[in-house]
């Protein structure tokens, strides 16, 4: 408030100053006007009683005096005399100063030109003019008229003080407005900083910065981008294809497949696995139509496929084709297990999990890569198709489908982190995973900073010429294409459509956990592997309850894990570990009573039942201690139709890039993870509501068919370039290629 007068004061003090200026700058500009309408009226009363005067001049000075006591009518003139060319004072009225004497104004209205000066008599101060009379051989003398100036004195003290209330007016007006103006601008500015870095009662739950100002550049981008094309739908995927593909189909190359199905007591059943890739690219695939390649791993997988290996799905949708590759176990363990779960996996996370590379992997990994590379080539339409390749069982099969077909357009996207140089020269097939690689045509990660590490890989390792300002790296003529597309969820979520309401999804985990009605609820989705921090996590609930007791026996965090890669000793290890941390924590506040602090729920969860859970949940914790992006964060937005319950989230996550709204956590540091559950539990509903609408909006505009839509844009961009160049030849109307 001090600060406030004080800044006011200073503000009206030098306004005021100005206003002074002005005051005497404006003063002395009426006065020379005052003046100069003195001198004009002079001449115009004299030259009005003119004939009178000239009939008179000679004659009766009583009859002269008459005419200037008529001219002294004008309530301005206080006196009048009538000079003689010799300084003789022929006549004048009474009030006539004595100090003008005829004699001493001689010759000085000499000329035709009217004289003047001012004075200051003892009543107060007069403006005297001597006008001529008569004109050359006719010229009389002067008629010299005093002219009372008090009037002026008085307007000009009128005129000050309105000029004085006006200005002030205005500068006190000019101070408050800018006032005003400057505690708006301000508390708009703050406000913007405290919601970009999620402030209020969380401030220290901040994303960072660098995050925070990348995210706003790209939404200023990307949102102009979008007010000229609209949003991203499956409609408009589905049309962008037409548009820039002719409508071909398109190839997907995926390990995991989206529907698996298994034999069970009752019959087959058809499970959707727990996937991040099968999440962001199912919708796409039923959106566009096509073909995706992958590993037949369910039981009865070998049952419902054709003679061609395909089964159409979705079931009961039909909408795509999948196309099953087999196995043998020796290969799974080699490639899958072996050299992409214990070997890149490992190394392209910063989970401080040991990388193991063993030849015979890596033979099995070049031998699976080729087998799913072939099945990719029998499946395509054309010579010059558009294939789609998915993440880091995967390394090597866009070479080897560009041996097979040169015209191709190959995207590649690496759907978790790629780590520096240093750390990718681990790997002892860092030459021939970096190669592969750049068989593509575009090389797809979701952060610029996967993007960048890359060409620092490739500069590292590899011949090639760098194009940094285009992010390109150029091979022997050839040019791959090196970009960011954050990858995403579809909008709406299908799983959503007939889905309970908030209420009676808490009501449902509540019972079915044996929770108090009232009781508080987190909610972890994962598959239960070591890089998504669940330890960690569980650690934090701990952390949670011994700071903040408020929450002891009223608060519980549903882990659901779904068993991943288990033939792996190191999951099975960290299975042991949640079993065994979760048990732990549940024993040492078993004394408080109420609900118990975890329920680790380890099963495979079909999509309607992890979406129950998340939109039960108050709060929803992501802690991955590196992840290329994580979904679940985007999942858990979709879920709050109700724009309530809050995100806590790993730094470390590409998500927290997207979301920054959610309290952003260090999932190490547990004790900053526990304080951030606290808040997230005594959030006010007005916060959970501003971020969650935020984040709704984003991942709504940011969503997986604008992932696929841009990347085939750009696939599109790409081959119609190199068709320009001339390496391609035009399609055929059936849309394939003639040879070159
Ligand atoms: C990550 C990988 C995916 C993989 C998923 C599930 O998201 O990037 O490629 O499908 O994990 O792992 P899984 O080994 O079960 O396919």
């Amino acid at each position: 408030m001090q600060r406030t007068l004080r800044f006011l004061l200073v503000l009206v003090a030098g306004l005021g100053l100005l206003a002074a200026a002005g005051y005497f700058a404006l003063a002395s500009i009426t006065r020379s006007w005052f003046e100069a309408d003195m001198e004009l009226r002079s001449r115009l009363a004299v030259t009005s009683a003119g004939r009178t005067l000239d009939r008179r001049w000679g004659g009766d000075r009583h009859e002269l005096t008459e005419t200037l006591t008529d001219i002294t009518r004008d309530e301005r003139i206080m006196a009048a005399a009538a000079c003689s060319p010799t300084g003789e004072t022929l006549a004048s009225t009474e009030a006539y100063p004595s100090m003008f004497t005829c004699e001493s104004i001689r010759g000085q209205s000499g000329d035709s030109r009217a004289w003047t000066t001012t004075a200051d008599l003892p009543s107060g101060r007069v403006h005297v003019t001597a006008v001529p009379v008569g004109d050359g051989p006719t010229r009389h003398g002067s008629v010299v008229l005093v002219h009372d100036l008090s009037f002026l004195s008085r307007r000009e003290a009128t005129t000050r003080n309105v000029l004085l209330v006006a200005f002030f007016t205005l500068a006190l007006g000019a101070a408050v407005i800018t006032l005003v103006a400057a505690r708006l601008a301000w508390r708009g500015w703050t406000l913007e900083l405290r919601q970009a870095l999620a402030g209020g009662g969380t401030a220290e739950f901040q994303p960072l910065l660098r995050d925070v100002r990348s995210l706003a550049e790209r939404l200023a981008s990307e949102r102009e981008y979008d007010a000229r094309t609209g949003l991203w739908s499956p409609e408009r995927l589905r049309s962008t294809l037409t548009q820039h593909l002719s409508g071909e189909r398109l190839v997907v190359l995926a390990n995991r497949e989206p529907y698996i199905h298994e034999k069970t007591p009752t019959g087959v059943t058809v499970l959707h696995p727990a996937s991040g890739l099968v999440t962001a690219l199912e919708p796409v695939m039923r959106a566009c139509s096509g073909v995706w390649v992958a590993h037949g791993a369910g039981s009865a997988d070998r049952e419902t496929v054709d003679s061609r290996d395909h089964v159409a799905v979705p079931p009961g949708e039909e909408s795509y084709v999948l196309r099953r590759v087999w196995m043998t176990e020796a290969e799974e363990n080699g490639y899958y297990y072996g050299f992409a779960n214990e070997g890149l996996w490992p190394l392209c996370h910063v989970a401080h999990t040991r990388p193991i590379f063993r030849v015979g992997d890596w033979e099995h990994y070049v031998r699976v890569n080729r087998k799913f590379a072939d099945a990719v080539c029998d499946e395509v339409d054309s010579d010059d198709p558009i294939i789609l390749v998915q993440d880091y069982h995967f390394a090597l099969a866009p070479k080897m489908i560009r041996e097979r077909l040169p015209r191709a357009t190959i995207l590649s996207f690496w759907h978790i982190p790629w780590p520096n140089a240093e750390r990718i020269g681990i790997c002892p097939w860092h030459d021939e995973i970096i190669a592969g690689l750049l068989g593509s045509s575009i090389v797809g990660f979701h952060t610029q900073q996967h993007c960048n590490n890359f060409i620092d890989s490739v500069d590292a390792f590899m011949e090639s010429r760098i194009d940094r300002e285009a992010n390109a790296v150029v091979q022997s003529s050839r040019k791959t294409l090196v970009r960011a597309y954050p990858i995403s969820i579809e909008w709406p979520v299908h799983w959503l459509t007939d889905i309970a309401s908030i209420e009676e999804c808490r009501a449902s985990v509540r019972r079915d956990l044996g929770l108090s009605d009232d009781a508080l609820l987190g909610v972890g989705v994962d598959r239960l592997d070591y890089t998504k921090g669940i330890e960690e996590r569980l650690l934090a609930v701990d952390e949670l309850l011994t700071r903040h007791p408020e929450f002891r026996g009223r608060f519980t965090f549903a882990q659901l894990g779904a068993p991943s890669r288990t033939k792996i000793g190191r999951y099975r290890e960290l299975n042991d570990r949640i079993e065994e941390l979760a048990a732990e924590i549940n024993r040492k506040w078993e004394h408080v009573g109420g609900n118990r602090p975890i329920a680790l729920l380890r099963a495979h969860h079909e999509p309607p039942d992890v979406y129950r859970y998340l939109r039960a949940a108050h709060v929803c914790y992501v802690s991955s201690l590196h992840d290329g992006m994580n979904l679940v964060a985007k999942e858990f937005v979709a879920a709050r139709d109700d724009e309530r319950g809050v995100l806590v989230l790993s730094q470390f996550t590409g998500a927290a890039r997207d979301l920054p709204e959610a309290l952003v956590v260090n999932p190490y540091d547990v004790g900053q993870a526990g304080d951030a559950l606290a808040a997230a539990l005594r959030m006010s509903p007005e916060e959970q509501q501003e971020r969650m609408h935020a984040m709704r909006r984003l991942v709504s505009e940011f969503n997986v068919y604008r992932w696929a839509g841009r990347m085939l844009v750009d696939a599109a961009e790409t081959r119609r370039r190199d068709r320009m160049f001339g390496r391609l030849s035009a399609p055929t109307r059936s849309g394939r290629s003639v040879g070159t």
